[in-house]
């Protein structure tokens, strides 16, 4: 087998709108290639529906934003990027939509704009419930148009350092199943986030958290992990999102009382808290026994009337019609909470770089902290936007810092990782990736979820402990070389175990309750000791937890409610 060592400047890993947009930002300064495990259109920012946040209203001011923000993310949130996160969203959006970005308009022709949860003023601007579809196929273009290199349908294998510093990566083509090194003085991880941990997703099947695993293996520690966004409204049965611009729009939650029950739990904003505040109060009207089936509640949008529903929610009843068999306009929609976003991820600071020299990381893959404990819709297609700029620029002036580079080794790391491969292929006995693959899922769904507690988190931790184990002796069941989707799946289960086990050890140290980690066991938030982030080093075979202090700033630190 030959193996062959390629070489860039810099290699963007992900091809959703953080890659895209951070690769945009270099393309005239460096040689800039972005690899992707699907075709770049796949990417899961494709899915996002409801909008992106900006304070482009008369009476929204930056300042606005960046308070609902932070007091969203339960104060967690490190507030000298959220200010830079609030200020660049007037920029950002615009220039999404000179590049072709089709917003729904208002009558007068402005950017229209809806509310969305946790948000004092509408701020979210849509394209109709397509959103993130629109604003990806856009930033596509324009990296078409700069002549960016794409390596599609190419899977990070390893990141491979030299002299303490990033030197490059090793990567198997799916096509043909060989494995090749990328030297690059500068890797960027924008593989997005880690849903696919969980049984009950929002998330495409893609959503493996690769980033993550690839930082945690090399010593760059992970931050925040706990904090895993469940969304209040998946379609019951499938879990694929609705979004938030339902209740936007004007729909409500009901129980099988009839009862429109958030007036208990967020009497002023109502639907339109937070989504922890919404996911929780779903759940606990299921667990007191006012859910339908024991399992549901409903979203109803039919004071909406048709033309609103068909006009600004054309693909959440295109996806009721076809996954439910139920109209919106005429019946209620069946949902409960599901994991949606991952609010932890890469320890990055405010330009993306990690502690690992030459390794940065953008969007849902880093964790900045722009979000804190509980992110507000609409604000990670935002952090893609901004952030993939602010990464950019950084990554450039860190590649002009950079005097030697050794990247020697990455042919060898090549190598032994085919060798590792070819093991793993032939090897035949033990578990299958989707019998571990399903453990691991349904004892997140059912131990780390909305709500947690002691026992719980140990008995999860002791599953996804012994499913490592299992894994080693697991069986790929296929062992061809070209498109082996069966190997793929086993690599993703490998990151995702890793990954499993570093966020139930986080939920299992923060004995307090914020944002969207809610401990039944500790149900207060306790600033005096925890409000901290968590970080998540890798020495050796353990993982080394701690915690950092939250940079305050602005906005005082007070109880939260809406
Ligand atoms: O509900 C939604 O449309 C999701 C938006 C988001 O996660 O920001």
């Amino acid at each position: 087998m030959k193996i062959s060592t390629y070489k860039h400047d810099v290699i963007v890993v992900g091809a959703g709108l953080a890659g895209l947009r951070t690769a945009i930002e270099l393309s005239d300064k460096l040689d800039v290639a972005i690899m992707s495990k699907v075709h770049p259109l796949r990417s899961h920012s494709v899915a996002a529906q409801g909008g992106i946040n900006a304070s482009l209203g008369e009476d929204d001011s930056w300042e606005a934003h960046a308070f609902d923000t932070v007091k969203g993310s339960d104060y967690l949130a490190d507030q000298d990027i959220v200010e830079i996160l609030a200020k660049e969203a007037p920029r950002a959006v615009i220039e999404n939509e000179r590049w072709g970005t089709a917003f729904s308009r208002t009558e007068d022709g402005r950017i229209a704009q809806r509310p969305f949860g946790g948000a004092a003023f509408p701020r979210t601007c849509y394209a109709a419930d397509k959103t993130g579809h629109n604003l990806l196929h856009t930033t596509f273009e324009q990296a078409l148009r700069r002549g960016l290199k794409f390596y599609n349908e190419w899977f990070v294998t390893s990141l491979v350092r030299s002299d303490d510093r990033i030197c490059g990566l090793t990567a198997l083509e799916l096509a043909t199943g060989e494995v090749h090194g990328f030297a690059a003085k500068a890797v960027v991880l924008a593989t997005g986030g880690f849903g696919r941990v969980y049984g009950h997703s929002t998330n495409a099947l893609i959503n493996t958290g690769d980033g993550c695993a690839l930082a945690l293996r090399i010593g760059a520690p992970l931050k925040d992990m706990e904090f895993v966004q469940f969304h209040p409204t998946c379609l019951f049965g499938s879990s694929i999102l609705i979004t938030e611009g339902a209740r936007g729009e004007g729909g409500y939650l009901i129980n099988a009382l009839g009862d429109r029950f958030m007036d208990k739990y967020a009497p002023e904003k109502m639907e339109l808290a937070p989504r922890d505040i919404v996911a929780r109060a779903i759940r606990t009207e299921v667990l007191e026994g006012k859910g339908f089936e024991d399992e549901y509640v409903h979203l109803d949008l039919r004071q909406l009337g048709k033309e609103k529903i068909i006009e600004r929610l054309p693909g959440i009843r295109e996806i009721c019609l076809y996954f439910a068999g139920i109209d919106p306009i005429e019946e209620p929609i069946p949902i409960q909470p599901a994991q949606h976003y991952s609010m932890g991820g890469v320890h990055t600071d405010k330009h993306g770089a990690t502690l690992v020299s030459g390794l940065f990381a953008v969007g849902e893959t880093a964790c900045m902290s722009v979000h804190g404990a509980n992110r507000l819709g609409g604000n990670s297609l935002l952090e893609t936007l901004v952030f993939g700029r602010v990464v950019g620029k950084a990554v450039a002036e860190y590649i002009e810092s950079v005097k030697s580079f050794n990247p020697a080794v990455v042919g060898q790391e090549a190598f032994d990782f085919r060798e590792r491969l070819q093991t793993l292929l032939l090897h035949e006995g033990g578990d299958s990736t989707a019998n571990i693959r399903e453990t691991m899922g349904q004892t997140m769904d059912v131990l780390v979820g909305v709500y947690r507690k002691s026992d719980g988190l140990e008995a999860a931790l002791k599953m996804i402990r012994e499913l490592k184990t299992r894994f080693k002796n697991v069986s790929v069941g296929r062992s061809d070389e070209k498109f082996n989707f069966a190997l793929i799946r086993t690599l993703e289960l490998e990151n995702m175990l890793d990954l499993a086990e570093v966020i139930t050890m986080g939920a299992l140290m923060r004995r307090e309750s914020r944002g969207a980690h809610w401990r039944l066991d500790y149900p207060e938030r306790d600033d005096k000791n925890f409000l901290k982030h968590s970080l998540f080093t890798k020495v050796e075979d353990y993982i080394k937890t701690e915690l950092t202090d939250v940079n305050l700033g602005m906005f005082e630190v007070k109880e939260r409610s809406y």
